[in-house]
């Protein structure tokens, strides 16, 4: 096991009506800006019930906040935040939402040019303080230090992430689920798996407790998946949808453990290129990952096969193949369609990402094996 340090300060207040326990955790005489989505929060009730909790404090609201979030529309909030001087942020959204406000926490006091805080991965000494009503279980964002934020204007989409930018508080109520439509619920649930997956399919360094923890997130999920996709889905099984979620990627699974994340690097460029939702890039692309990086991931692979699909019939080779099927499979059943040709995306695509990764001299996933030739052969294997 690696050595590492372990600190997670976001206390998480979760169940049924909990929007209301709001007010107990803010402090009035602070300036609050309250973040938003596109509008969803003013149909499903969150909005109200989130207000009459701030009855009495000073709140400014800023709305419209895009699934991935665009810098330009944040920049837009961080120049209220400068002007009106925002003490706290309020996020009430999904990962979009909350990861636009990290931004706006890491912006508002930095001194120089802003989307130099996901190239470079530099935030200002002091953050703004921020929360969240979470809206849309799928990220983590709600128990994470990352963010990651798109640029329109350039096609591009970056990460970054700083102990400063964790929620201090955030809402989990299990009840917003209920609204969410299918196609987010399966983004939702691919990407919480991938996540796990990120943390768990690298090399074999003998960490047991961290294995048991993904298998044991990644089981709940694939159990969880058909129950929370049906159109009135049950309150348990949302509430087990959305702690999986969160705790895909509350770093509980990546002490100690090599990690990859080759697969959302990839799936990053197609959202920024192809405007693809998150979920949908990952479940395209992570079939291919295991497929061209099979002998590096062997020990894992073949442990992730027995505990998690239980698969366990034939040759190394055979179990392999097998549990890639699996994998993918899942992602289908879901609802979710895994090819590029199934979006329009082609070579022309391939080349550009390959460009890309050639000329920020990326290589990505555990120990740096995925070079951009291996990133074109995963995407090429998705054509
Ligand atoms: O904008 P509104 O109107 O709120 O609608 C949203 C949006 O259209 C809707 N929605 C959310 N909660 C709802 C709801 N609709 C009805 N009822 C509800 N209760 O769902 C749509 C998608 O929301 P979004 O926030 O974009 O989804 P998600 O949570 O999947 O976030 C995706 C973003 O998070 C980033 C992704 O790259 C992407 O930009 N990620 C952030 C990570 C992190 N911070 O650690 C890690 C992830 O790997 C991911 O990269
Ligand atoms: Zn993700």
């Amino acid at each position: 096991m690696n050595n590492f340090e372990f600190q997670n300060p976001t206390k998480i207040i979760f169940g049924k009506g909990t929007i209301a326990k709001l007010s107990e955790n803010l402090y009035k005489g602070e300036k609050i800006m309250m973040t938003y989505g596109g509008g969803s929060i003013k149909k499903n009730g969150v909005y109200d019930q989130v207000k009459k909790a701030l009855e009495g404090y000073d709140v400014t609201e800023f709305g419209g906040i895009e699934p991935n979030p665009d810098f330009d529309t944040l920049m837009k909030a961080v120049k209220i935040c400068r002007q009106e001087g925002i003490g706290f942020l309020l996020a009430v959204g999904g990962g979009s939402v909350i990861d636009g406000t990290k931004f706006i926490a890491a912006a508002v006091e930095y001194k120089g040019d802003e989307w130099e805080i996901l190239t470079k991965k530099k935030v200002a000494n002091e953050c703004l303080p921020l929360a969240s009503v979470l809206t849309m279980p799928a990220t983590g964002s709600e128990m994470n230090p990352n963010a990651v934020i798109s640029r329109r204007s350039t096609k591009e989409k970056f990460d970054f992430g700083s102990p400063k930018v964790y929620p201090v508080f955030s809402i989990l109520d299990p009840e917003v689920v209920y609204s969410i439509p299918k196609r987010q619920k399966a983004n939702g649930l691919a990407d919480s798996f991938i996540h796990v997956i990120e943390q768990y399919l690298t090399d074999e360094i003998n960490t047991p407790i961290q294995d048991r923890w993904a298998e044991g997130v990644m089981k709940t999920i694939i159990e969880t998946a058909p129950k929370v996709l049906v159109d009135k889905p049950d309150y348990d099984s949302c509430a087990n949808y959305m702690w999986s979620a969160t705790c895909a990627l509350n770093m509980f699974i990546s002490p100690g453990v090599n990690q990859d994340w080759s697969t959302h690097m990839i799936g990053h460029e197609l959202t920024a290129i192809c405007g693809l939702d998150h979920g949908v890039t990952l479940s395209i692309v992570l079939p291919g990952t295991m497929q061209i990086m099979r002998k590096e991931k062997k020990t894992k692979l073949l442990m992730y096969a027995k505990n998690v699909f239980g698969i366990t019939q034939g040759s190394e080779d055979e179990i392999i193949d097998k549990v890639i099927v699996a994998t993918e499979d899942f992602f289908k059943s879901l609802g979710i369609k895994t090819r590029l040709s199934d979006y329009n995306a082609g070579e022309e695509v391939v080349n550009e990402i390959y460009n890309r990764f050639v000329k920020r001299g990326w290589n990505i996933g555990e120990h740096g094996i995925v070079t951009p030739e291996k990133v074109k052969a995963i995407l090429t294997s998705r054509l």
